[in-house]
Order: C-alpha cells, then structure tokens, then sequence
C-alpha cells in the first residue's frame, strides 16, 4: 500500500526512523520489499533523476506498482531523491509520488528559500509533501560534486527560519556525512550537537539524514579479495541511527550499502564461476542477500516489527 511520507513520520517521529532506499531496478525492487516483509518494516522507496534516466521512468514506476501487488502487506512511500526545480514539478504531476526532495542547497539561502517555497506551493497544492536541504553534505549528489572541506554542517537557527518561510514538510540536515563510501577519515560519529539544537528550536519537525550508508568493513574486504579495489573507504555506525531518530531524524537514506552488497554479490559469483554468463543465478543470489541486509538496517533504525501498529494508527 503507497502512503504519504507525512504519514509515515507522523507514526516514526521521536521513536524510529525510516529507511529511505534507493532503487534503479527490478533485482534492488524485489530485495527491499522481501527485506521490508520479512522485518516487518514501513520504508521509502528513493528514486533519483539518474534512476529515473537509467531505464526508463515509466519502467521504474511500473516496477513499483507491481511489487506492491506482489506484497499486499508492504507499506511505502514513493519519494523523488535530490530534485531540482523541473524534475519535482514532473514528479508531481505525474501523480505516482507521495513526496519529493528539492535540493538548492548549494544556492544562497535566499534562493534556495525561494526555490523551495515553489516547489512546497506546487506540491502542497496536489496533496505532495516536500523534502528540502539546508546546509551541504560532501561528495557526490548527482550533477553536484562538493570537494572534501567545502561542506557545511546546517546551521540550527537558520533552520528554524528555513522551515518557517518554505512551509517544507521534512529537512535533509547536514549533520557530517557525505554521500558514498568515502565519508570519513578515520573514526567520526554525527554531529549529535547540530541535532540537538535544530529539535530544540523545531520540536516535532522530520529531519532528514543523506549519506546514511554504513560502507561494512566485510563487504569492502570481500569486494576487494574478489578483484575490487575500494580502498580506505567508511561509513556511518549504523548504532548511532537509533540515536539520531529519537532527535527527529525521521528518515535515514541508504544508497551506497546496496550497491556494494551488488558488486559482492557479483564479483564473488563470476570470480568463482568464470565460464559462466546466466546472470539470473548471481541476480537470485543478489536480491536475497540484499532483503537481508534491508532487515538487518531496518533493526538498526527501529523500523523493525512497526508495520502491524502502524497499519492500525492508518485504520486498515
Ligand atoms: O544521493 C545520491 C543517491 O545516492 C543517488 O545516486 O544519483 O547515482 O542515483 P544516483
Ligand atoms: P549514501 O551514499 O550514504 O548511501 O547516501 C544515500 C543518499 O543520501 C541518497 O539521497
Ligand atoms: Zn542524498
């Protein structure tokens, strides 16, 4: 069952946070819902612009529709990654999405107060909320590459206002990650400080964490032993999820996790059997061992064992 993200946070905030997935194909699809069953956990299905591109939007969105038939008992939400202006107003138009992401963070705060009030006016209109980003987060967001040392950490009074004159629903906060598997150099934890003084100043407010990938050591290490080269890589302590959410963070993006679990899964197989070119075994491999890496997240944040309590806070 699609609901809105607004209904999600509504039963997560203060005590769990949801698990924001990113998904490009039928194989990620399949892994994250049999992952979400089998923990018994809401989530949020991510879709970015380069998975919009990657096959086709409508392909994506048909994927969608029929995993949620394949699994009646799922409840999601359906939530644009890191828009700009004309790809949120495509998104709510097209009448799939229940929420989308505006990020002008790297714009002055005046023009991205001014963009995202836009985006908030169109998207409240049809019944959408809206994400917005204040502050910059390191690494990679699609077209937007921001070098190491060049990254803000939000600033907590100018979220208050932020929120005030957009009338955004959630805030992506920048709290010391960077997206990717390369987001800190040696051992760092989240600027629980930064958080806590944003939920002082707006209690009850979703916030957002990007760059939430936790980059497993094992999985790098078996990457690496299988022909891969991703050295010196880390991410965040999946133990400081639990933390975060109950400072408002609301929603925790996962990305990068995903892909390193397909690269694994797809290096190890062929290394092992190298005459072998029958994708469907390694893609069977993959999405069994990607649904248990979304329930192993989703114990992390809390999310797990929510869904028959929040399925009675909706009245189904
Ligand atoms: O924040 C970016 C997400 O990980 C999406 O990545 O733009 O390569 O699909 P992508
Ligand atoms: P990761 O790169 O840490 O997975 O972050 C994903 C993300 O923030 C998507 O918006
Ligand atoms: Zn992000």
């Amino acid at each position: 069952m699609i609901v809105t993200t607004a209904q999600l946070f509504k039963h997560a905030y203060g005590k769990y946070a949801v698990g924001a997935y990113n998904i490009n194909n039928a194989e990620q699809a399949m892994g994250l819902f049999k992952g979400c069953i089998q923990s018994k956990a809401p989530f949020i299905i991510q879709i970015s612009k380069g998975a919009r591109k990657y096959t086709d939007k409508r392909m994506l969105e048909a994927i969608i529709r029929a995993a949620g038939e394949i699994f009646p008992e799922a409840i999601f939400a359906v939530h644009l990654d890191h828009g700009d202006e004309q790809t949120c107003y495509e998104c709510i138009d097209s009448g799939f999405f229940s929420s989308v992401m505006i990020d002008a963070s790297h714009e002055s705060f005046t023009e991205n107060v001014a963009i995202s009030k836009r985006v908030v006016d169109k998207a409240h209109a049809k019944g959408l909320s809206v994400e917005a980003e204040l502050g910059m987060l390191g690494g990679v967001e699609e077209d937007i590459k921001v070098e190491d040392g060049h990254a803000t950490l939000t600033n907590p009074a100018e979220a208050q206002d932020f929120i005030k004159k957009t009338g955004c629903d959630s805030l992506a906060c920048a709290i010391g990650t960077s997206h990717g598997a390369f987001k800190f150099k040696g051992k760092q934890s989240l600027h629980f400080d930064v958080l806590t003084k944003i939920k002082a100043l707006v209690p009850g407010f979703p916030l957002v964490m990007h760059g939430s990938s936790s980059v497993p050591k094992d999985e790098v290490d078996r990457i690496n032993a299988a022909g891969g080269t991703i050295a010196g890589s880390m991410g965040v302590d999946p133990k400081e999820y639990l933390p975060a959410a109950k400072l408002g963070v609301t929603k925790v993006n996962i990305d990068t996790d995903g892909r390193l679990v397909w690269t694994r899964v797809h290096r190890e197989y062929f290394r092992d059997k190298p005459s072998d070119f029958d994708f469907r075994p390694p893609g069977k491999i993959f999405i069994d061992e990607y649904a248990k890496f979304i329930a192993s997240r989703n114990d992390y944040l809390g999310s797990s064992g929510q869904l028959d309590d929040l399925r009675k806070s909706l009245g189904q």
